[in-house]
């Protein structure tokens, strides 16, 4: 529902982008999946409302996060075989930490940028609550292995490319759930092949869950991506590839998880073009 610019903007919890805001400041990770989950239920039930044309102000310390995990250099991340449920740990809170990243993405995208459809803002409270429930699970796969989030060190790549395209939705759009949730389909077949290969059932199981809803999360991305393209009258493969090398995007490796990727909205012309960065790609 929108509301007149005239309207005054209400200082409780009934605005869905405040809120978001407020969630995203939140640093212990229980604090901020419970406020994701009561902002989630309250939309739903239609006792918060979405301003998209009000312009919120950044405050300092964003995004909120618990003092660990330390944040370090990828390279310095050291990687262990999932033969032992020490590999396994690393790995799953590896996992969780994308994961505690991802929440914090979608919320950031709901109150950051002003002007999108209600649409857009209720997508990504789905994205949020659905990391959420990624991050749980995850969390209390890790303790038991007696961890918990925190116990290793992580790397902030995803908040970097975050931060770099705060001034963009259309650079964001392109760029987060489009190349590194996307990334995600493709690293998850391989990693849960080892778990199995390893008798962990259970670890694959979350990542199943993990998968059909990031399927769900990349076809947002791509709805929104040509959605903002259209509009400003953009042609979206040539749009893409200038945004990937204005924002020093990673650079996409295979082996590729295609049918994923399919289902995710991505159309022939940009699955040929990533199958012919993988030799081994049978489309
Ligand atoms: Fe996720
Ligand atoms: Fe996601």
């Amino acid at each position: 529902m929108n509301r007149p610019r005239s309207t005054p903007v209400p200082l409780d919890d009934s605005d869905l982008r405040r809120s978001a805001l407020a969630a995203l400041g939140e640093s212990e990770p229980g604090a901020k999946i419970a406020a994701v989950e009561a902002l989630h239920d309250r939309y739903r039930a239609g006792r918060a409302v979405c301003l998209p044309e009000v312009s919120l102000e950044e405050p300092p310390g964003l995004p909120g996060r618990p003092a660990k995990p330390e944040l370090v250099e990828p390279r310095s991340l050291r990687h262990r075989g999932m033969q032992t449920e020490a590999g396994r740990a690393v790995l799953l809170h590896a996992i969780a930490h994308i994961e505690f990243n991802a929440i914090n993405l979608a919320l950031d995208a709901i109150w950051r940028f002003a002007g999108m459809p209600d649409a857009f803002y209720a997508d990504w409270l789905r994205v949020a609550a659905e990391e959420a429930r990624h991050f749980g699970l995850l969390q209390a796969r890790l303790l038991e292995f007696g961890h918990c989030y925190g116990d290793f060190p992580a790397h902030d790549g995803l908040w970097d490319m975050c931060a770099r395209t705060r001034d963009d939705v259309l650079a964001r759009i392109a760029l987060v759930p489009r190349t590194l949730e996307a990334r995600g389909l493709d690293a998850s077949p391989p990693i849960r092949a080892r778990l199995v290969q390893a008798g962990d059932e259970a670890s694959a199981a979350i990542l199943d869950v993990i998968l059909r809803d990031e399927i769900g999360h990349v076809r947002i991305g791509n709805h929104w991506f040509r959605y903002l393209c259209d509009q400003r009258g953009l042609e979206p493969h040539a749009t893409y590839a200038r945004l990937s090398e204005t924002y020093r995007a990673p650079r996409l490796r295979g082996p590729f998880n295609f049918d994923a990727r399919r289902e995710a909205g991505f159309d022939e012309v940009e699955l040929a073009a990533l199958a012919a960065h993988d030799p081994s790609a049978a489309l």
